[in-house]
């Protein structure tokens, strides 16, 4: 029988120990982990190798063993990698060298030999682990940025095999990527395979443009197929990846999704409950945590209970003058997302706009990556520092403007996030996709809720009905947040229905399978896609 063999830096799920010694598994935050988990789960042929995000050092052979027995009962393989292989290459030359380059920050990209040499010291090890469970027959899908030369050393082992690889970013101009001392063997890297997939038309066009400027002796014919020297087909194509859309529209109706809407129309001032009580009390917070299993996360806030003070009591009424409003935004910490030049937009709106000071709330949910990179630290501070300007700015005693939550948290919570926004704000300042701006409508499947979105990512090219803002432009994201806030439920649900239409249909699924189908019908001897 043959199988799909996915490979990737990161798996799906991290593993976490329980109390009583064993491994429970949990999944990982990031675009790749959401997309393609649910298609892996549901594939009983497919196996996923990948780093296991453990330093092999703090762990006994016994331990190990039970690790590697506990992913592969998930058909994970992991990889195990030293401190001194991560530093090179995860940290190294894939985050401060390529994450940087790719997303047009060249300024933070660092070119360092020993990160490159560790990179393809990393790879080879990769190599060395998928080799031996290759037969014949299997379909090898690599992905992203960390394994770009995996492919050439999976074609030389095996040259008739089936190879795909896709990046989950974005591919930069050629401009930027020469930059790169070693492009030139990035690009062979990746030409082993024999299907190359990026989210957009213009990402394989700059793709295409570099190979032209940097291997001019490779010929590409009109239809972006390489005629490998060795003989192998090597195809260049757009496919813009989905999400499971009912998965999300499903789990933003769970109990513990809407108890979460609930709990924040409360704490927001939107529910007419909340109007005529300013505080929650101990019994209800016991109340919710009864009929809400694993509400921690919920309670922590119904605890944060608003005195009843007069002061509380004159918000209440200036609450009930205005529909008060939710704002929500969903990221990894990490610079790409333009979390501070979307603050200083909200902290904009706040001033240019008063009549929102005590009427809206932003959860900003926003989680640490990557936390070894120093960029990421220092974008972290910057985070903080800029929620805690605005919050000591703009707070009310029964009102803060930012709820500022840095933990990760799983689906069901995060839908419970999505479905309390009124507006969601999604302003990246480059980004491959973006999916957390696809999950917010799955959430408000059938309903109102506005989406301000960056156009420098992906999904700006198919949800043309959001307000689509330069995130650069704090002016334009302002205005853009302003008129969100305000805009009528019926035009924002038709907007909705147009993008969700999309959504329903160009689902992770679909974009798995046409992702592989046109691979088969490219490494296939004789067959020719209709495409190519
Ligand atoms: P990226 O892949 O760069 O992180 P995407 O928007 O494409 O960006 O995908 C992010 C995925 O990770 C989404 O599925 C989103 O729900 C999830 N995610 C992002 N940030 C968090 C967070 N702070 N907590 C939980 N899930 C998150
Ligand atoms: C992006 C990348 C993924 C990566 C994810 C999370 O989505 O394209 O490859 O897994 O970010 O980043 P991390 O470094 O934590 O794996």
């Amino acid at each position: 029988m043959s199988r799909l063999i996915i490979v990737s830096n990161r798996l799906p799920m991290s593993l976490e120990a329980t109390d009583d010694g064993s491994y429970t598994l949990r999944q990982n935050v990031g675009g790749l982990a959401t997309a393609i988990g649910p298609y892996h789960r549901a594939h009983k042929d497919c196996l996923w190798i990948g780093w296991s995000g453990i330093d092999p050092e703090q762990y006994s052979d016994k331990e190990l063993q039970d690790i590697r027995q506990a992913y592969r009962e998930s058909r994970c393989i992991p990889v195990f990698l030293s401190k001194d292989e991560l530093n090179g290459y995860y940290a190294g030359f894939s985050n401060n060298t390529l994450w940087p380059l790719f997303h047009d920050f060249s300024h933070e990209a660092v070119f360092k030999q020993q990160d490159w040499d560790m990179y393809r010291k990393v790879n080879m090890r990769f190599a060395q682990v998928v080799e031996p469970l290759i037969r014949k027959g299997d379909t090898i899908w690599i992905q992203d940025y960390h394994l770009m030369l995996l492919p050439k050393m999976l074609r030389e082992r095996y040259p008739d095999a089936s190879i795909g690889w896709f990046l989950h970013v974005p591919f930069p101009s050629a401009e930027i990527f020469r930059s790169l001392p070693w492009s030139r063997e990035i690009l062979e890297g990746v030409l082993g395979a024999n299907l190359i997939g990026f989210h957009t038309v213009d990402f394989s066009a700059s793709f295409l443009a570099s190979l032209h400027r940097l291997l001019p002796e490779i010929p590409v014919n009109e239809d972006g197929v390489v005629e490998m020297p060795d003989g192998h087909r090597a195809a260049i194509d757009a496919f813009p990846i989905g999400i499971d859309y009912n998965l999300y529209s499903r789990t933003a109706r769970s109990g513990l999704a809407r108890a979460m809407r609930r709990g924040i129309d409360e704490a927001c001032g939107k529910s007419p409950r909340h109007r005529y009580r300013t505080s929650v009390t101990a019994e209800g917070v016991a109340a919710t945590e009864a009929s809400v299993p694993d509400s921690n996360w919920w309670s922590h806030y119904a605890s944060e209970g608003i005195p009843e003070t007069t002061l509380a009591k004159q918000a209440a009424s200036s609450i009930e003058s205005r529909s008060n409003k939710v704002i929500v935004s969903v990221d990894r910490l990490d610079y790409t997302k333009g979390l501070p030049e979307r603050l200083k937009a909200f902290g904009c709106m706040l001033d240019k706009y008063p009549e929102w000071v005590g009427h809206v709330t932003y959860y900003l949910l926003a989680t640490p990556s990557r936390e070894n990179v120093e960029s990421y630290q220092r974008l972290k501070d910057q985070v903080d520092q800029l929620v805690g300007e605005i919050n000591g700015r703009y707070s009310l005693l029964a009102w803060t403007p930012i709820h500022y939550i840095t933990r990760s948290l799983s689906i069901k919570p995060v839908c419970g996030i999505y479905t309390a926004g009124d507006v969601a704000l999604v302003t990246p300042l480059r980004d491959g996709m973006n999916l957390v701006a696809k999950e917010y409508l799955a959430c408000h499947d059938g309903r109102d809720g506005a989406l301000v979105l960056s156009d420098m990512c992906g999904a700006a090219d198919e949800l043309t009905d959001a307000f689509i803002v330069n995130p650069y432009d704090i002016d334009m994201v302002c205005e853009a947040l302003h008129n969100a806030l305000e805009i009528s439920p019926e035009e924002s649900r038709q907007r909705n229905i147009r993008m969700q239409a999309r959504l329903k249909v160009r689902t992770a699924s679909n974009w798995c399978t046409s992702f592989l189908e046109t691979l088969k019908q490219v490494s296939t001897p004789g067959m020719t896609d209709k495409r190519f």
